[in-house]
């Protein structure tokens, strides 16, 4: 079986001039697995660059990546090749619709499986983190996927973002764990303000009842309620999408998710030019 559907061909990744201020850093994170971080992120990465900007997707689920299977591309090269030092991180990138700054994004990818990426020692995450720090100059938001859970990699990545997108069901153990790695997260840096994003929504009031109860521990136990990013309705075209190795913003993008994430990318927009005072 192949899971190469369409080659990351394009073109080689045209490097801008490097930015004086850093791009805003958005880790895609949730604490509960196949709660939709990596469609969230491809759609977020897409869409902030449907909106104009450059747009670097990292594949930050160092154990189990499939951002590439998702976007259903095979990239000659990925973070484990980094990692082994056969490439640099600049050059692991992987342009995507032409690219970031032709209308499409660029992507590191991961390796599914790699044990050298899962088990990443500390001191080689400090690296790959500030490596992705240095590369963020060349675009105007990284959007890294994390993996599940609150491991102590998985933190470390996530510190490296300066804003978090908590993904959030209504599943009781989601809402448990987006409060579990919000209140880790807060733990190393009280200033990070992270953003709710409540996914497969059934309707949007129920989409916003699951937000107030998570936005409520919050303020009772953390002493702060987290901002709500947007709400992504539950819709059979996004699993069609995942199957047929397609990103749904690119098949129909007309569909509901698409537009949810579409007004997600439209804060984070907004959010970052707030925090630039312009
Ligand atoms: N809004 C949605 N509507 C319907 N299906 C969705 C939606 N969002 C995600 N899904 C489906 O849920 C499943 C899990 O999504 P995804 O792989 O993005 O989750 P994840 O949080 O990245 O998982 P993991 O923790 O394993 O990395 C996929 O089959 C995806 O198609
Ligand atoms: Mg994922």
């Amino acid at each position: 079986m192949s899971f190469a559907l369409r080659r990351s061909q394009d073109r080689p990744p045209v490097r801008p001039p490097p930015r004086v201020t850093p791009a805003s850093f958005i880790a895609v994170a949730s604490g509960k697995g196949g709660v939709g971080k990596t469609f969230v992120s491809i759609s977020l990465s897409s869409a902030l660059a449907q909106l104009g900007r450059r747009v670097l997707l990292v594949d930050g689920d160092l154990g189990l990546a499939n951002v590439d299977v998702q976007l259903g591309i095979a990239p000659e090269t990925d973070l484990a090749a980094v990692v082994a030092g056969w490439v640099e991180l600049e050059d692991a990138v992987t342009p995507i619709d032409g690219g970031a700054g032709h209308g499409g994004f660029d992507v590191l990818p991961g390796r599914s499986g790699s044990g050298a990426l899962a088990e990443l020692p500390t001191d080689q995450v400090a690296r790959l983190a500030a490596g992705l720090s240095a590369l963020s100059l060349q675009y105007d938001h990284v959007v890294m996927d994390l993996g599940a859970g609150i491991e102590a990699n998985c933190m470390r990545l996530a510190r490296t973002g300066d804003r978090a997108l908590i993904v959030i069901t209504d599943d009781p153990s989601s809402m448990t764990d987006g409060y579990a790695f919000i209140k880790v997260l807060r733990g190393y840096d009280p200033r990070v303000e992270p953003l709710i994003c409540i996914n497969l929504a059934d309707t949007r009031a129920a989409g916003q009842r699951t937000y107030e109860a998570v936005a409520r521990a919050c303020q009772t136990f953390l002493g702060f309620r987290p901002r709500l990013a947007g709400i992504v309705m539950n819709d059979p075209k996004v699993r069609n999408a995942v199957r047929c190795q397609k990103t749904l913003i690119s098949s129909d993008p007309a569909a509901q998710p698409v537009q949810d994430v579409l007004a997600i990318a439209q804060v984070v927009i907004g959010q970052s030019h707030a925090e630039l005072g312009n």
